[in-house]
């Protein structure tokens, strides 16, 4: 992939020797897989816009949404070798960058979006910036894009109900265990595919967030939408640290500030935007199915033999991590 110097985020000479001077315009790309309209895009704009405000300009952010500057993989690479500076993006493709970034894969982990936005901000992410770190990454925060959810044709209201669902998955071997451990039956597929092969009958479900359900239209050709909150989507901030850590000291303290913010905002777009994708989708006809409680601690149960198969991917100490901290959040 080309990407012009100009737009890399590079530094000058000058720059790189700490002679920046206060008038000094520093110009730092981000780049994202995703459409402008996502919450995704909302992400990246939010914190572009603080950059540039709190800096008073002397950052200026150039903005590359939709695959402009490759796909997910493509644009971290980039990240890691100081080409662009920031990028937005789910954990899923991180994960051959960062294992450890596979903590995210447990399923069942979170029973609603506070608890898991309270453990995002809590220790296990300290813990996940140190191995961002060791791969030439810095993680800035976590935003999410709620929780990925079932959609089906068939009636799922406890358990039993999901034995042998066709149900679409991504090319995740931790999603198809956990899948097959609920009594589904796991069918890994493009995303491009599962709309026609739902209106097709060759899968019968599949699983994204709300968000994503109403942008590709998939609700049409399903009867329910079940709040299964088995996986979140997390929405990643990461910046490259051969570009950030050359920068002057306030405007390297600006960009840790403006994380913060924008991650704010964009789990705030969330629950906003939630509330009126809920809404197409019920006036399309298509019923939601609210959370079921029981349905989910035995979703949970069943699913236990993925996260011990996670501590031997990725540590006991990170699964440890995360179940002490999702109880410290529910009892808070
Ligand atoms: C998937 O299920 O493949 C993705 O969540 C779809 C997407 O990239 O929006």
């Amino acid at each position: 992939m080309f990407i012009p110097l100009t737009l890399t985020g590079c530094l000058s000479t000058e720059e790189r020797r700490g002679e920046a001077k206060e008038k000094d315009v520093y110009e730092l790309s981000i780049a994202i897989d995703s459409q402008e309209d996502t919450v995704t895009g909302i992400f990246m704009n939010k914190f572009a816009d603080l950059l540039e405000e709190k800096s008073k300009r002397r950052m200026k952010i150039n903005r590359f949404p939709n695959s402009q500057l490759g796909g997910d993989g493509e644009i971290t690479e980039a990240v890691q070798n100081g080409n662009i500076a920031f990028v937005v993006q789910t954990t899923a493709p991180q994960v051959s960058f960062v294992p450890e970034a596979a903590i995210f894969d447990a399923p069942m982990a979170f029973k609603n979006l506070d608890v898991a936005r309270k453990v995002l901000d809590g220790e296990l992410t300290e813990k996940l910036k140190e191995y961002y770190a060791n791969k030439k990454l810095i993680l800035l925060g976590y935003a999410d894009q709620d929780f990925r959810v079932m959609s089906s044709n068939k009636k799922v209201e406890k358990m039993s109900d999901l034995k042998g669902i066709k149900i679409r998955t991504m090319e995740n071997p931790n999603h198809i265990a956990f899948w097959k451990l609920v009594g589904a039956n796991p069918t890994p597929m493009a995303w491009s595919e599962v709309y026609i092969g739902l209106q097709q009958g060759s899968i019968d479900a599949q699983e994204n967030p709300i968000e994503t359900i109403v942008a590709s239209k998939v609700y049409e050709q399903q009867d329910d939408i079940i709040l299964t909150n088995h996986i979140l989507h997390t929405l990643c901030l990461i910046g490259s640290p051969s570009i950030i850590n050359e920068l002057p000291e306030e405007l390297q303290k600006i960009i840790y500030e403006a994380a913060d913010e924008a991650k704010v905002y964009a789990r705030k777009m969330t629950d906003e935007r939630n509330e009126s994708r809920v809404k197409i989708i019920e006036d399309s006809g298509t019923k939601i199915i609210p959370f079921n409680e029981k349905l989910f601690n035995d979703m949970r149960a069943a699913s236990e033999p993925v996260w011990k198969s996670l501590e031997e991917q990725i540590g006991k100490d990170l699964v440890n991590t995360l179940r002490s901290e999702i109880d410290k959040a529910e009892k808070e």
